[in-house]
């Protein structure tokens, strides 16, 4: 197959930052999204309406710049003592979900949730307004490659505590977490990015070091990549796309920062990927329908057509270093 053409898809995990470089980030991702969830650890966090509408009115106001058609959709962080009238009230002001950081487990996480009781009643209230609950299921404190598996638990103790809270465990990045998900009731979905689709931790660290491949939760290995390609191409409506696309500059990427600047190149890698499973035919389902009815969203008006063109990746997109930079790939990506 040399095209494809799919109704328009959704990136439902993007990180866009703050300040001036968020323009740009916002533009990349509108490119090929027609709708997008920004998240929320910006500095300052958006933890309650003001800050969250004012964030979305910027970044609205960069993607109409863009000249691209796409969506914001809000999602607030959440934190202890945030209290349930700040969490309805982001919910007034638009929010779909809010999201749960462990304290420390990620950038700009210092301020997170140390337990899920301490957002006892912020967590009630999210589930009374039917918002989802967003989580980077990472334990800290656990061995770097164990902390997703680790964090497993916590989340079962959530999904129960909460019978009717939606869940959207983000970025899975092991076998055993497709499994749980699979475990837990519908109302409990899960992301999978691009570059967990497309890379192991020997791409990282096996050869020489590649930070551009550098993210939590960190790469796994080959097989845990296989599980979650299954997860992803099964059709599944509990697995959908979100890129958690995370821009650092290249200073802080020198110093250590996790994350993976997929935006320019997610499309040409989830098509690889699902074009290795023999799967193309449900890339649409992963990345255009399944997040969509998961938040209840109707499906985008039209078409991103995917070409077998071969391009090189520029070693520098937006002032940040993609994977796959300098390299080829087989795919483009363009909204007709
Ligand atoms: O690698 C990551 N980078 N993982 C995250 O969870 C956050 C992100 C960021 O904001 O840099
Ligand atoms: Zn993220």
């Amino acid at each position: 197959m040399n095209s494809l053409e799919i109704r328009t898809p959704d990136d439902f995990h993007v990180h866009l930052r703050q300040g001036p470089a968020m323009a740009a980030y916002a533009a990349r991702t509108a490119r090929g999204f027609g709708r997008f969830m920004a998240m929320p650890n910006v500095v300052p966090p958006l933890t309650g309406p003001a800050a969250l509408a004012d964030y979305r009115r910027a970044v609205a106001a960069a993607v109409a710049a863009s000249g691209y058609a796409s969506t914001p959709l809000s999602c607030f962080k959440l934190v202890p003592g945030m209290g349930r009238e700040a969490v309805l009230a982001c919910a007034a002001a638009g929010a779909v979900a809010g999201k749960y950081y462990p304290t420390g487990s990620t950038t700009n996480a210092s301020d997170g949730v140390p337990e899920p009781a301490a957002v006892a009643d912020e967590l009630a209230a999210m589930q009374d307004a039917g918002l989802v609950l967003s989580i980077h299921g990472e334990d800290p404190a656990a061995p770097a490659l164990e902390r997703e598996r680790a964090f497993l638990d916590v989340v079962d103790g959530i999904v129960g505590s909460y019978p009717r809270l939606r869940v959207a465990l983000e970025h899975l990045s092991c076998a055993e977490s497709v499994r749980a998900v699979l475990s837990w009731p519908e109302r409990v979905g899960a992301t999978i990015t691009a570059h967990h689709l497309s890379y192991a931790i020997d791409d990282l660290l096996g050869g020489g070091l590649r930070p551009e491949l550098f993210c939590k939760p960190v790469l796994k290995s080959a097989a845990d990549r296989a599980a979650l390609l299954e997860a992803a191409v099964s059709g599944s409506p509990r697995f959908f796309f979100g890129s958690d696309s995370a821009p650092h500059p290249p200073e802080a990427k020198a110093a250590g920062a996790a994350g993976c600047y997929t935006a320019p190149v997610a499309l040409s890698l989830l098509a690889a990927a699902f074009e290795e499973a023999g799967a193309l035919d449900r890339l649409e389902a992963f990345v255009s329908v399944s997040g969509a009815r998961f938040y209840g969203l109707g499906l985008n008006p039209g078409v991103l057509r995917l070409s077998r063109e071969g391009w090189t990746v520029p070693a520098a997109v937006d002032g940040a270093v993609t994977p796959a930079a300098g390299r080829t790939l087989a795919w483009t990506a363009e909204r007709i």
